[in-house]
């Protein structure tokens, strides 16, 4: 039983949730994770932030007890992330040098990737690199190297490190079609032409109830598997238009989950999901109730829905 069982029983490699040390101490957050889920990302301790705080001073403390607590409860980890402009510190917003910051990078990824060689499904090497109305976003990786070839550098240290796990390149808002999901398809080619190495894409999927994307997900995702990676579903969580709950917004809610899960198994090259937390009083939406369990971890029509799709 569980959402991972039935999604294996049916070809996909995992239903994951995002998770963190806080959860482990809590019985009901292990429970569900326990028969659930067969794949846990770290919510956020192997960011950079908390990996690297300052240069060269590593801190793996909390990422280890993600990575403890998967293995011994025999789970996959999808690791996030190796770059990204957020939760970034300072130190690395500060280098204006291409040099410098391209051995940075390097260091960066050989020793977290490197710290967990063998113990990861697939990294999210690169997150949200491409603009919201498309082309490059803007960081201290775009602006110090003026083009894309900052993503060269983290994936080939990736696979330097730990050439077993697949690489990954993950982005949001590229559940709706547009000029984002046409960057981040192009990007995803180009690394590929220039012989990157690049083995999956991940679709975020944060959206709200009813949103428009939902109907065309399917689409969505036979897009992206067009790359010719792997897709998965990497954040997914469905926000309420605002803190109330009717029982005509939670079912609906119920048949959206439905809709992208069924999006999923419908495409070959859709390998799992994961959804963005375990229970809505923990969700980073705050108080818009986007999980599959409530405030007292009961399921929810919404984790129906997702049993459901699959
Ligand atoms: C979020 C976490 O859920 C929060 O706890 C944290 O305060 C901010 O980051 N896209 C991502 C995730 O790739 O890492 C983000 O996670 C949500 C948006």
């Amino acid at each position: 039983s569980g959402l991972d069982a039935k999604i294996k029983s049916k070809g996909k490699k995992y239903v994951g949730f995002a998770t963190d040390q806080g959860d482990f101490s809590k019985s009901t957050d292990v429970n569900i994770l326990r028969t659930e889920s067969g794949c846990l990302t770290p919510e956020n301790s192997m960011k950079w932030d908390a990996t690297e705080p300052s240069q060269g001073s590593f801190n793996f403390a909390a990422a280890d007890a993600l990575v403890n607590f998967a293995t011994s409860n025999g789970k996959m980890i999808r690791g996030h992330n190796l770059l990204w402009h957020n939760q970034l510190p300072q130190w690395v917003k500060n280098i204006n040098n291409k040099a410098t910051l391209t051995s940075v990078i390097q260091n960066h990824a050989a020793t977290v990737a490197g710290r967990y060689k063998g113990k990861i499904y697939a990294w999210d090497v690169a997150n949200e690199v491409v603009a919201d109305g498309g082309g490059m976003r803007s960081s201290v990786f775009s602006q110090v190297f003026g083009d894309w070839t900052f993503l060269d550098v983290v994936f080939k240290a990736a696979k330097a490190a730990d050439p077993n796990a697949k690489l990954c390149l993950n982005d949001y808002n590229i559940n709706f079609s547009g000029a984002k999901l046409n960057t981040f398809v192009q990007v995803v080619k180009d690394l590929k032409s220039r012989g990157v190495p690049i083995d999956c894409v991940g679709t975020q999927t944060h959206t709200s109830v009813g949103g428009s994307d939902i109907p065309n997900f399917k689409n969505t995702l036979t897009t992206l598997a067009g790359t010719g990676c792997e897709v998965q579903i990497t954040e997914l969580d469905i926000a309420m238009p605002s803190t109330s709950t009717t029982s005509a917004l939670l079912a609906q809610q119920s048949s959206d989950y439905k809709t992208i899960v069924s999006a999923c198994m419908g495409t070959s090259a859709c390998a799992g999901i994961t959804v963005w937390g375990i229970g809505d009083s923990e969700s980073w939406i705050t108080g818009k109730h986007p999980l599959l369990f409530d405030d007292s971890y009961a399921k929810k029509p919404a984790y129906q829905g997702f049993l459901d799709g699959i």
